[in-house]
Protein backbone atom coordinates (compact mmCIF):
# COMPACT_ATOMS: atom_id res chain seq x y z
CA UNK A 1 0.00 0.00 0.00
CA UNK A 2 1.29 3.18 -0.70
CA UNK A 3 0.47 6.71 0.86
CA UNK A 4 1.25 10.32 -0.28
CA UNK A 5 1.70 12.75 2.55
CA UNK A 6 1.16 16.35 0.84
CA UNK A 7 0.94 20.09 1.13
CA UNK A 8 2.98 19.96 4.78
CA UNK A 9 6.83 21.26 6.24
CA UNK A 10 8.82 18.33 6.76
CA UNK A 11 10.70 19.01 10.19
CA UNK A 12 13.30 17.31 11.38
CA UNK A 13 15.99 17.77 14.21
CA UNK A 14 18.14 19.57 12.25
CA UNK A 15 16.35 21.11 9.51
CA UNK A 16 12.87 22.04 8.07
CA UNK A 17 11.44 22.24 5.01
CA UNK A 18 7.95 22.09 2.42
CA UNK A 19 8.14 19.11 0.84
CA UNK A 20 5.42 16.41 0.10
CA UNK A 21 6.79 12.45 1.58
CA UNK A 22 5.88 9.35 -0.39
CA UNK A 23 5.59 6.29 1.68
CA UNK A 24 5.17 2.69 0.56
CA UNK A 25 5.70 -1.21 1.79
CA UNK A 26 6.11 0.95 5.20
CA UNK A 27 9.05 3.20 4.24
CA UNK A 28 9.39 6.74 3.35
CA UNK A 29 10.77 6.54 -0.53
CA UNK A 30 10.77 9.77 -1.66
CA UNK A 31 11.19 13.39 -0.55
CA UNK A 32 10.27 16.17 -2.45
CA UNK A 33 7.74 17.95 -4.47
CA UNK A 34 5.83 17.11 -7.22
CA UNK A 35 6.45 13.90 -6.84
CA UNK A 36 5.45 10.90 -9.08
CA UNK A 37 3.23 8.47 -7.53
CA UNK A 38 1.41 5.47 -8.76
CA UNK A 39 -2.75 5.49 -9.21
CA UNK A 40 -4.67 4.80 -6.25
CA UNK A 41 -2.05 6.73 -4.01
CA UNK A 42 -3.89 7.28 -0.85
CA UNK A 43 -3.54 11.06 -0.13
CA UNK A 44 -3.46 12.65 3.49
CA UNK A 45 -3.61 16.45 3.36
CA UNK A 46 -1.04 18.08 5.40
CA UNK A 47 -2.60 21.46 4.92
CA UNK A 48 -0.26 23.77 6.43
CA UNK A 49 0.84 21.49 9.28
CA UNK A 50 3.80 19.60 10.44
CA UNK A 51 5.16 16.47 8.86
CA UNK A 52 7.30 15.36 11.50
CA UNK A 53 8.75 11.91 12.85
CA UNK A 54 6.28 9.59 14.85
CA UNK A 55 7.40 10.55 18.50
CA UNK A 56 8.71 7.70 20.42
CA UNK A 57 8.41 7.26 24.41
CA UNK A 58 11.30 5.59 25.42
CA UNK A 59 9.83 4.91 28.97
CA UNK A 60 6.41 2.89 29.45
CA UNK A 61 4.87 0.18 31.52
CA UNK A 62 2.65 -1.76 29.47
CA UNK A 63 1.14 -4.82 31.67
CA UNK A 64 3.51 -4.58 34.22
CA UNK A 65 2.92 -6.41 37.58
CA UNK A 66 4.12 -3.89 40.00
CA UNK A 67 3.30 -3.17 43.63
CA UNK A 68 0.77 -5.83 44.08
CA UNK A 69 -0.97 -5.42 41.00
CA UNK A 70 -1.05 -4.45 36.97
CA UNK A 71 -0.63 -1.93 35.15
CA UNK A 72 -4.16 -0.96 33.40
CA UNK A 73 -2.99 -0.06 29.99
CA UNK A 74 -1.64 -3.44 28.02
CA UNK A 75 0.39 -3.91 24.82
CA UNK A 76 -2.85 -2.67 22.63
CA UNK A 77 -4.21 0.21 24.52
CA UNK A 78 -1.20 1.92 26.04
CA UNK A 79 0.36 2.29 22.15
CA UNK A 80 -3.03 3.00 20.94
CA UNK A 81 -3.33 6.19 23.25
CA UNK A 82 0.26 7.00 22.31
CA UNK A 83 -1.06 6.87 18.46
CA UNK A 84 -3.99 9.21 19.45
CA UNK A 85 -0.84 11.46 20.57
CA UNK A 86 1.80 11.23 18.26
CA UNK A 87 3.75 8.46 19.10
CA UNK A 88 4.84 5.63 17.16
CA UNK A 89 6.84 3.55 19.35
CA UNK A 90 7.31 3.10 22.57
CA UNK A 91 11.00 1.54 24.65
CA UNK A 92 8.64 -0.47 27.19
CA UNK A 93 10.57 -2.49 30.33
CA UNK A 94 11.15 -6.23 30.79
CA UNK A 95 11.52 -6.00 34.71
CA UNK A 96 12.01 -9.85 36.08
CA UNK A 97 11.26 -10.62 39.64
CA UNK A 98 14.49 -10.71 41.50
CA UNK A 99 15.92 -14.21 40.94
CA UNK A 100 13.86 -14.80 37.58
CA UNK A 101 16.04 -15.68 33.81
CA UNK A 102 15.87 -12.13 32.25
CA UNK A 103 15.51 -14.43 29.41
CA UNK A 104 12.20 -16.07 30.90
CA UNK A 105 11.06 -12.25 31.27
CA UNK A 106 12.03 -11.15 28.25
CA UNK A 107 9.54 -13.97 26.81
CA UNK A 108 6.97 -13.03 28.59
CA UNK A 109 7.39 -9.74 27.56
CA UNK A 110 7.24 -10.37 23.96
CA UNK A 111 4.35 -12.47 24.25
CA UNK A 112 2.53 -9.31 25.86
CA UNK A 113 3.87 -7.30 23.39
CA UNK A 114 2.43 -9.70 20.31
CA UNK A 115 -0.86 -7.35 20.37
CA UNK A 116 0.84 -4.23 19.98
CA UNK A 117 -0.68 -1.88 17.18
CA UNK A 118 3.03 -0.02 16.86
CA UNK A 119 6.31 -0.72 16.92
CA UNK A 120 8.13 -1.23 20.64
CA UNK A 121 11.29 -2.33 21.45
CA UNK A 122 12.12 -3.18 25.53
CA UNK A 123 14.95 -2.57 27.69
CA UNK A 124 15.64 -5.47 29.84
CA UNK A 125 15.57 -4.61 33.94
CA UNK A 126 18.76 -6.38 35.91
CA UNK A 127 16.59 -6.77 39.59
CA UNK A 128 19.55 -9.15 41.05
CA UNK A 129 23.13 -9.92 40.06
CA UNK A 130 24.88 -13.65 39.65
CA UNK A 131 26.53 -15.20 36.71
CA UNK A 132 23.52 -16.70 35.19
CA UNK A 133 22.80 -12.65 34.74
CA UNK A 134 25.80 -11.83 33.34
CA UNK A 135 25.46 -14.47 30.69
CA UNK A 136 21.82 -13.82 29.68
CA UNK A 137 22.93 -9.98 29.48
CA UNK A 138 25.31 -11.30 26.46
CA UNK A 139 22.23 -13.54 24.78
CA UNK A 140 19.44 -10.83 24.80
CA UNK A 141 22.55 -7.85 23.17
CA UNK A 142 23.70 -10.89 20.57
CA UNK A 143 20.55 -12.76 20.26
CA UNK A 144 17.97 -10.79 20.94
CA UNK A 145 18.57 -6.90 20.07
CA UNK A 146 18.66 -5.72 23.72
CA UNK A 147 20.94 -2.71 24.03
CA UNK A 148 19.67 -1.16 27.34
CA UNK A 149 19.59 -2.59 30.91
CA UNK A 150 17.80 -0.43 33.44
CA UNK A 151 18.66 -0.73 37.21
CA UNK A 152 16.53 0.50 40.54
CA UNK A 153 18.35 2.03 43.18
CA UNK A 154 14.92 2.45 44.43
CA UNK A 155 12.15 0.31 45.92
CA UNK A 156 13.90 -1.59 48.52
CA UNK A 157 13.02 -4.99 49.48
CA UNK A 158 12.39 -5.69 45.52
CA UNK A 159 13.68 -4.69 42.42
CA UNK A 160 16.49 -2.35 44.20
CA UNK A 161 20.14 -3.13 43.82
CA UNK A 162 22.68 -1.97 45.60
CA UNK A 163 26.55 -0.04 44.35
CA UNK A 164 28.47 -3.74 44.03
CA UNK A 165 25.39 -4.85 41.92
CA UNK A 166 25.23 -1.56 39.60
CA UNK A 167 28.87 -1.79 39.20
CA UNK A 168 28.90 -5.55 38.04
CA UNK A 169 25.59 -4.76 35.61
CA UNK A 170 27.38 -1.53 34.15
CA UNK A 171 30.84 -3.63 33.47
CA UNK A 172 29.01 -5.89 32.00
CA UNK A 173 26.93 -3.30 29.90
CA UNK A 174 29.92 -1.55 29.34
CA UNK A 175 31.61 -4.80 27.63
CA UNK A 176 28.71 -5.74 25.74
CA UNK A 177 28.17 -2.07 24.33
CA UNK A 178 24.89 -2.03 25.70
CA UNK A 179 23.29 1.28 27.44
CA UNK A 180 22.84 1.21 31.78
CA UNK A 181 20.07 3.25 32.56
CA UNK A 182 19.05 3.77 36.29
CA UNK A 183 16.11 5.19 38.31
CA UNK A 184 18.38 7.60 40.98
CA UNK A 185 16.56 7.34 43.82
CA UNK A 186 18.31 6.39 47.96
CA UNK A 187 16.41 3.70 48.39
CA UNK A 188 17.78 3.26 51.83
CA UNK A 189 17.00 7.09 52.74
CA UNK A 190 13.37 6.69 51.31
CA UNK A 191 12.54 3.40 53.54
CA UNK A 192 13.82 4.73 56.40
CA UNK A 193 11.56 8.45 55.93
CA UNK A 194 8.07 5.67 54.89
CA UNK A 195 9.05 3.96 58.42
CA UNK A 196 9.27 7.59 60.16
CA UNK A 197 6.55 9.58 58.71
CA UNK A 198 4.08 6.18 59.19
CA UNK A 199 5.00 6.54 62.89
CA UNK A 200 4.34 10.03 62.82
CA UNK A 201 0.65 8.78 61.48
CA UNK A 202 1.27 10.18 57.97
CA UNK A 203 -0.64 7.79 55.65
CA UNK A 204 -2.33 9.83 53.23
CA UNK A 205 -0.17 10.42 49.46
CA UNK A 206 1.39 13.30 51.25
CA UNK A 207 3.94 10.78 53.00
CA UNK A 208 4.90 9.50 49.39
CA UNK A 209 6.64 13.20 48.20
CA UNK A 210 7.81 13.79 51.69
CA UNK A 211 10.01 10.51 52.07
CA UNK A 212 11.46 11.84 48.46
CA UNK A 213 12.75 14.74 48.95
CA UNK A 214 15.07 16.29 45.97
CA UNK A 215 18.50 15.83 47.66
CA UNK A 216 17.39 11.99 47.99
CA UNK A 217 16.94 11.58 44.05
CA UNK A 218 20.45 14.14 44.03
CA UNK A 219 22.64 11.76 45.83
CA UNK A 220 21.52 8.72 43.81
CA UNK A 221 22.08 10.21 40.48
CA UNK A 222 25.87 11.32 41.70
CA UNK A 223 26.54 8.24 42.92
CA UNK A 224 24.84 6.35 40.27
CA UNK A 225 27.17 8.43 37.93
CA UNK A 226 30.43 7.84 40.14
CA UNK A 227 29.92 4.11 39.98
CA UNK A 228 29.08 4.30 36.11
CA UNK A 229 32.35 6.59 35.62
CA UNK A 230 34.47 4.05 37.59
CA UNK A 231 33.81 1.49 34.85
CA UNK A 232 33.45 3.50 32.32
CA UNK A 233 29.72 2.53 31.15
CA UNK A 234 27.56 5.06 29.52
CA UNK A 235 25.11 5.78 31.47
CA UNK A 236 21.32 7.12 31.50
CA UNK A 237 19.04 8.18 33.93
CA UNK A 238 15.29 8.25 33.64
CA UNK A 239 12.83 10.55 34.92
CA UNK A 240 15.62 13.22 35.77
CA UNK A 241 13.10 15.61 37.94
CA UNK A 242 15.11 17.99 40.45
CA UNK A 243 17.76 20.72 39.75
CA UNK A 244 19.82 18.18 42.52
CA UNK A 245 19.33 15.34 39.76
CA UNK A 246 19.79 17.64 36.66
CA UNK A 247 23.22 19.41 38.35
CA UNK A 248 24.21 15.66 38.88
CA UNK A 249 23.82 15.03 34.93
CA UNK A 250 25.27 18.43 33.50
CA UNK A 251 28.52 17.97 35.68
CA UNK A 252 29.42 14.50 34.77
CA UNK A 253 28.63 15.86 30.87
CA UNK A 254 30.76 19.26 31.29
CA UNK A 255 33.79 16.59 32.65
CA UNK A 256 32.94 14.53 29.21
CA UNK A 257 31.24 11.36 30.97
CA UNK A 258 29.14 9.70 28.32
CA UNK A 259 25.95 10.70 30.61
CA UNK A 260 22.45 11.12 29.14
CA UNK A 261 19.11 12.48 30.92
CA UNK A 262 15.39 12.43 30.36
CA UNK A 263 13.11 14.53 31.93
CA UNK A 264 9.20 13.41 31.92
CA UNK A 265 6.28 15.78 30.33
CA UNK A 266 4.62 15.46 33.50
CA UNK A 267 7.46 17.20 35.69
CA UNK A 268 8.36 19.58 33.21
CA UNK A 269 4.28 20.92 34.36
CA UNK A 270 2.82 19.25 37.42
CA UNK A 271 3.67 20.73 40.92
CA UNK A 272 4.29 18.86 44.02
CA UNK A 273 0.98 20.39 45.72
CA UNK A 274 -0.89 17.94 43.98
CA UNK A 275 0.65 15.50 46.93
CA UNK A 276 -1.38 17.40 49.01
CA UNK A 277 -4.26 17.67 47.61
CA UNK A 278 -7.19 16.85 49.90
CA UNK A 279 -9.63 14.46 47.66
CA UNK A 280 -7.79 11.11 48.36
CA UNK A 281 -8.22 9.99 44.86
CA UNK A 282 -6.73 12.86 43.34
CA UNK A 283 -4.15 13.10 45.74
CA UNK A 284 -3.65 9.02 45.03
CA UNK A 285 -3.32 9.56 41.67
CA UNK A 286 -0.45 11.90 41.33
CA UNK A 287 1.73 9.19 43.13
CA UNK A 288 4.75 8.59 41.40
CA UNK A 289 8.35 8.54 41.93
CA UNK A 290 10.14 10.65 42.01
CA UNK A 291 6.62 12.80 42.67
CA UNK A 292 6.40 16.35 41.41
CA UNK A 293 8.24 18.85 42.14
CA UNK A 294 8.20 22.62 42.96
CA UNK A 295 8.32 25.61 40.19
CA UNK A 296 12.43 26.43 40.85
CA UNK A 297 12.48 22.51 40.03
CA UNK A 298 10.23 22.56 36.99
CA UNK A 299 12.23 25.67 35.40
CA UNK A 300 15.49 24.20 35.63
CA UNK A 301 13.80 20.96 34.04
CA UNK A 302 12.98 23.16 30.68
CA UNK A 303 16.73 24.83 30.79
CA UNK A 304 18.23 21.15 30.73
CA UNK A 305 15.91 20.35 27.91
CA UNK A 306 16.60 23.51 26.45
CA UNK A 307 20.67 23.09 26.67
CA UNK A 308 20.94 19.49 25.87
CA UNK A 309 21.85 18.54 29.18
CA UNK A 310 18.51 16.39 28.96
CA UNK A 311 18.03 14.77 26.14
CA UNK A 312 14.67 12.91 25.81
CA UNK A 313 11.38 12.93 27.27
CA UNK A 314 9.33 10.41 27.81
CA UNK A 315 5.96 9.81 30.00
CA UNK A 316 7.02 6.91 32.19
CA UNK A 317 3.10 5.71 31.45
CA UNK A 318 2.78 3.31 34.01
CA UNK A 319 -1.28 3.05 34.21
CA UNK A 320 -2.84 2.86 37.75
CA UNK A 321 -6.62 3.18 38.25
CA UNK A 322 -8.47 4.23 41.48
CA UNK A 323 -9.18 1.07 43.35
CA UNK A 324 -5.68 -0.50 42.37
CA UNK A 325 -4.18 3.11 44.33
CA UNK A 326 -6.90 2.49 46.99
CA UNK A 327 -4.28 -0.44 47.87
CA UNK A 328 -2.30 2.05 49.69
CA UNK A 329 -5.17 4.10 50.81
CA UNK A 330 -4.11 3.42 55.08
CA UNK A 331 -0.56 4.13 53.90
CA UNK A 332 1.34 5.19 51.46
CA UNK A 333 4.22 3.16 50.84
CA UNK A 334 1.99 0.80 49.66
CA UNK A 335 0.21 2.76 47.19
CA UNK A 336 1.03 1.63 43.18
CA UNK A 337 3.35 3.84 41.84
CA UNK A 338 2.85 5.29 38.64
CA UNK A 339 1.11 7.86 36.68
CA UNK A 340 -0.16 8.17 32.84
CA UNK A 341 0.45 10.45 29.74
CA UNK A 342 1.45 8.58 26.93
CA UNK A 343 -1.25 10.65 24.87
CA UNK A 344 -0.14 13.76 26.35
CA UNK A 345 3.57 14.06 25.72
CA UNK A 346 3.90 15.92 22.94
CA UNK A 347 0.70 18.56 23.27
CA UNK A 348 2.37 19.11 26.25
CA UNK A 349 5.54 19.91 24.77
CA UNK A 350 4.31 21.59 22.25
CA UNK A 351 2.12 23.54 24.28
CA UNK A 352 4.45 24.82 27.27
CA UNK A 353 7.86 24.10 25.03
CA UNK A 354 7.15 25.37 21.50
CA UNK A 355 4.33 28.29 22.16
CA UNK A 356 6.21 29.49 24.79
CA UNK A 357 9.37 30.10 22.57
CA UNK A 358 11.68 28.04 24.62
CA UNK A 359 11.69 25.25 21.97
CA UNK A 360 12.00 25.60 18.62
CA UNK A 361 9.83 23.16 16.24
CA UNK A 362 13.49 21.41 15.32
CA UNK A 363 14.03 20.88 19.44
CA UNK A 364 11.01 19.44 19.56
CA UNK A 365 11.51 16.85 17.24
CA UNK A 366 14.77 16.40 18.99
CA UNK A 367 13.64 15.88 22.09
CA UNK A 368 10.20 13.84 21.23
CA UNK A 369 11.61 11.22 18.87
CA UNK A 370 15.39 11.56 17.51
CA UNK A 371 17.70 11.72 20.72
CA UNK A 372 15.77 8.47 21.88
CA UNK A 373 16.08 7.31 18.33
CA UNK A 374 19.67 8.21 18.15
CA UNK A 375 20.73 7.14 22.60
CA UNK A 376 18.72 3.65 21.68
CA UNK A 377 20.52 3.14 18.41
CA UNK A 378 17.33 2.83 15.98
CA UNK A 379 18.54 6.07 14.23
CA UNK A 380 17.61 6.95 11.39
CA UNK A 381 15.24 4.24 10.78
CA UNK A 382 13.27 5.98 13.67
CA UNK A 383 13.30 9.49 14.67
CA UNK A 384 13.57 10.84 10.90
CA UNK A 385 11.85 11.62 7.81
CA UNK A 386 14.20 10.54 5.49
CA UNK A 387 13.81 8.07 2.01
CA UNK A 388 14.97 4.55 3.54
CA UNK A 389 13.13 5.13 7.13
CA UNK A 390 10.29 3.68 8.58
CA UNK A 391 7.21 5.77 7.56
CA UNK A 392 6.43 6.27 11.18
CA UNK A 393 5.30 9.68 10.84
CA UNK A 394 2.74 12.17 12.52
CA UNK A 395 1.04 15.30 10.54
CA UNK A 396 1.39 17.87 13.65
CA UNK A 397 -0.94 20.71 13.33
CA UNK A 398 0.61 23.33 15.51
CA UNK A 399 -2.25 25.78 15.64
CA UNK A 400 -5.24 23.23 16.98
CA UNK A 401 -6.13 22.87 20.37
CA UNK A 402 -7.82 20.36 22.32
CA UNK A 403 -9.11 19.80 26.11
CA UNK A 404 -7.71 16.89 27.66
CA UNK A 405 -10.10 14.14 29.47
CA UNK A 406 -9.87 11.33 30.88
CA UNK A 407 -13.54 10.70 29.33
CA UNK A 408 -12.08 11.10 26.05
CA UNK A 409 -8.59 9.83 26.19
CA UNK A 410 -7.67 6.76 24.82
CA UNK A 411 -5.68 5.04 27.71
CA UNK A 412 -7.74 2.79 29.77
CA UNK A 413 -6.77 4.83 33.04
CA UNK A 414 -9.93 6.70 34.64
CA UNK A 415 -8.06 9.71 35.90
CA UNK A 416 -5.68 12.40 33.16
CA UNK A 417 -3.15 14.09 34.92
CA UNK A 418 -3.85 17.36 32.66
CA UNK A 419 -8.09 16.80 33.01
CA UNK A 420 -9.49 19.87 31.94
CA UNK A 421 -6.39 21.98 30.23
CA UNK A 422 -6.60 23.09 27.05
CA UNK A 423 -3.67 22.52 25.26
CA UNK A 424 -2.24 23.70 21.71
CA UNK A 425 -0.49 21.32 18.84
CA UNK A 426 -1.81 17.67 18.26
CA UNK A 427 -1.30 14.74 16.10
CA UNK A 428 -3.91 15.61 13.03
CA UNK A 429 -3.14 12.17 11.71
CA UNK A 430 -0.58 9.98 12.96
CA UNK A 431 0.69 6.96 10.13
CA UNK A 432 2.71 3.80 11.75
CA UNK A 433 4.62 1.68 8.85
CA UNK A 434 3.05 3.76 6.29
CA UNK A 435 -0.79 3.24 7.12
CA UNK A 436 -2.90 5.65 8.19
CA UNK A 437 -3.76 5.29 12.05
CA UNK A 438 -5.41 7.81 13.59
CA UNK A 439 -7.30 10.62 11.34
CA UNK A 440 -7.53 13.25 14.54
CA UNK A 441 -10.59 11.81 15.50
CA UNK A 442 -10.74 7.69 15.31
CA UNK A 443 -8.49 5.34 15.69
CA UNK A 444 -7.82 3.32 12.81
CA UNK A 445 -5.59 0.22 14.79
CA UNK A 446 -5.02 -2.91 14.08
CA UNK A 447 -3.92 -5.74 16.65
CA UNK A 448 -0.33 -7.40 16.16
CA UNK A 449 0.66 -5.28 13.48
CA UNK A 450 3.37 -3.53 15.66
CA UNK A 451 6.96 -4.83 15.45
CA UNK A 452 9.43 -5.91 17.56
CA UNK A 453 12.15 -3.58 16.49
CA UNK A 454 15.70 -5.10 17.30
CA UNK A 455 18.34 -2.41 18.21
CA UNK A 456 22.02 -3.40 17.70
CA UNK A 457 24.70 -2.65 20.32
CA UNK A 458 27.89 0.20 20.15
CA UNK A 459 25.53 3.23 19.62
CA UNK A 460 27.06 6.15 18.70
CA UNK A 461 27.11 7.08 22.63
CA UNK A 462 30.76 4.74 22.88
CA UNK A 463 32.27 6.88 20.89
CA UNK A 464 32.35 9.48 24.04
CA UNK A 465 33.19 6.77 26.32
CA UNK A 466 36.38 6.40 24.39
CA UNK A 467 37.73 9.52 25.32
CA UNK A 468 36.60 9.21 28.52
CA UNK A 469 38.27 6.02 28.83
CA UNK A 470 41.55 7.23 27.99
CA UNK A 471 41.37 9.99 30.82
CA UNK A 472 40.24 6.89 33.05
CA UNK A 473 43.25 4.23 32.02
CA UNK A 474 44.56 2.34 34.53
CA UNK A 475 48.58 2.25 34.01
CA UNK A 476 50.62 -0.12 35.89
CA UNK A 477 53.78 1.13 37.55
CA UNK A 478 57.58 -0.77 37.05
CA UNK A 479 59.09 -0.47 40.36
CA UNK A 480 62.56 -1.11 40.60
O1 LIG B 1 6.25 5.78 39.74
C1 LIG B 1 6.77 5.23 38.77
N1 LIG B 1 7.66 5.89 38.10
N2 LIG B 1 6.38 3.99 38.44
C2 LIG B 1 6.90 3.18 37.43
C3 LIG B 1 8.15 2.47 37.85
C4 LIG B 1 9.33 3.39 37.78
O2 LIG B 1 9.88 3.75 38.81
O3 LIG B 1 9.73 3.79 36.69
ZN1 LIG C 1 11.47 4.77 37.82
ZN1 LIG D 1 9.42 3.70 34.85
Amino acid sequence: MSLLIKGGTVVNADKSQRSDVYCADGLIQAIGENLDVPLGTEVVDAGEALVIPGGIDPHTHMELPFMGTVTADDFMSGPSAGLAGGTTMIIDFVIPSPEQSLLEAWGTWMANAAKAPSDYSFHVAVTWWSDQVKEEMGVLTREHGVNSFKHFMAYKGAIMLDDEMLLNSFDRCQELGAMATVHAENGEIIYYLQKKLLAMGITGPEGHVQSRPPEVEGEAARRVITVAGAVNAPLYVVHCSCKQALDAVAEARANGQAVYGEVLAQHLVIDESTHYLTDFTQAAAHVMSPPFRSKEHRDALWGGLQAGTLQTTATDHCAFCAPQKALGKDDFSLMPNGCGGIEDRMSILWDRGVKTGMLTPNDFVRVTSQAAAEIFNVYPRKGSISVGADADITVWDPNANRTVSAKTHHSKMDFNLYEGETVTGLARATISQGKQVWDGKELRVEKGVGRYIPRPTYSKVFERVKTYGKLNAPRRVERV
